[in-house]
């Protein structure tokens, strides 16, 4: 709270201490909704890796780092592809799965993915890495979740620990994707609905929009007249950065920009058509730190959404494929061996299940 006093009082002018009332107002509004993430499944926790794949988190980090210089665009891909993930069937790397029958496409054909979905190669990338050390422990889930982290970092947002412990899905559908994926034309009260069913509430709703500070977006999905003529059409461009003056970097300037009415896409000005939303935005435009803990507590809220846990779901050892069935792969996950007993043919290459730190064979 102290900051924002500060930040109230720094404000002049006559008109002003109308909006500086409203920013104090919205600051106490957004600080009493913060979560502290204690709704999150107990299953997950920070250092989930820290005794079976100590050097997992290490790997990420540099991964994302070297892919970063390489090109900046990677960042915020990354951080779409987390919640591509999270919104469809929960953060279960369903959404890294290819299709296996043509009749049940997967996640990744579905409209919002198709063409426009990226990273996938830059996780199997680290899923390789991390596979050499400490084969089948580290979930292609976690894998996202971490590399998403890093990418809010990259971009000098703000560095937190994240959740790890989810394991991997055994399914994809593109009929759901195309169904729970919020689309940039959402009104409010479409995109509050969403995000209350995967239990994220309005405050969330606006922080988590926030990660458009770094996003971009395809020119046809620019509703903005004034944006779309000084940043697409003007110079041939087919797309734009969603917070334009501060692309690429991780600030509360989208929100500066929203109130601005530089708003790029309809969900984003959406956020703009509510008293309370307004205020948020307000409050976020004027205070990056509040809008940082905020899009932290948030985002882990969102990490929690839908994983599986303990012995749900599986390892995968390659993020496109499911772990193949049948006795002759040595991976299969049918065999699941409880920890407290011990294998019966100690010889047979037995995995279990990495339900915990350590129980790797
Ligand atoms: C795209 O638009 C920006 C202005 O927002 C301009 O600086 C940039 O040069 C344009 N890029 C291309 C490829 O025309
Ligand atoms: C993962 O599976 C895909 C699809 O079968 C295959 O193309 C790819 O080479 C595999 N990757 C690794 C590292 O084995």
């Amino acid at each position: 709270m102290a900051i924002i006093r500060e930040n109230c009082v720094r404000d002049r002018g006559l008109i002003l201490a109308l909006v500086v009332m409203n920013l104090c107002l919205a600051s106490v509004h957004v600080i009493g909704q913060t979560d502290i993430p204690t709704t999150t499944d107990p299953l997950l926790s920070f250092g989930f890796y820290a005794t079976s794949c100590p050097r997992a988190e290490r790997i990420v980090r540099d991964a994302m780092h070297e892919y970063y210089l390489n090109d900046p665009r990677h960042a915020p891909a990354i951080l779409r592809l987390f919640f591509h993930d999270c919104f469809v069937q929960g953060c279960d790397a369903s959404v890294l799965l290819d299709t296996a029958d043509p009749k049940e496409p997967a996640e990744k054909e579905a409209a919002p993915n198709l063409h426009s979905l990226r990273g996938f190669e830059l996780i199997d990338d680290i899923k390789s890495r991390i596979e050499a050390i400490c084969p089948r422990v580290v979930s292609c889930a976690d894998i996202i979740a971490l590399a998403a982290r890093e990418s809010v970092l990259l971009t000098r947002g703000p560095r937190f620990a994240m959740l790890t412990g989810r394991r991997d899905a055994r399914t994809s559908s593109a009929a759901r994707a195309q169904r729970d994926i919020p689309l940039p034309d959402a009104d409010y009260d479409t995109i509050t609905k969403s995000f209350r069913s995967r239990g994220l509430n309005e405050v969330d709703v606006a922080a988590l929009l926030g990660a458009h500070t770094i996003g971009r977006s395809q020119c046809k999905f620019v509703r903005n007249r004034n944006v779309e003529s000084t940043t697409c059409s003007n110079h041939g461009n087919h797309t734009t950065d969603l917070d334009i003056g501060s692309g690429g970097i991780f600030d509360n300037h989208f929100f500066v920009n929203l109130r601005r009415g530089r708003g790029i896409l309809t969900v984003d000005d959406a956020l703009m058509s509510r008293l309370n939303s307004y205020l948020r935005v307000t409050a976020f435009a004027y205070d990056n730190e509040l809008f940082f803990d905020q899009f932290v507590s948030s985002l882990l809220k969102m990490s929690s959404i839908g994983v599986l846990t303990g012995v749900d779901g599986e390892i995968r050892q390659n993020c496109s494929v499911v772990n193949g069935p049948g006795p002759l792969n040595p991976f299969n996950d049918e065999v699941v061996t409880p920890r407290h007993h011990p294998p019966r043919h100690p010889k047979k290459p037995v995995v279990i299940s990495g339900r915990a730190t350590g129980s790797q064979s």
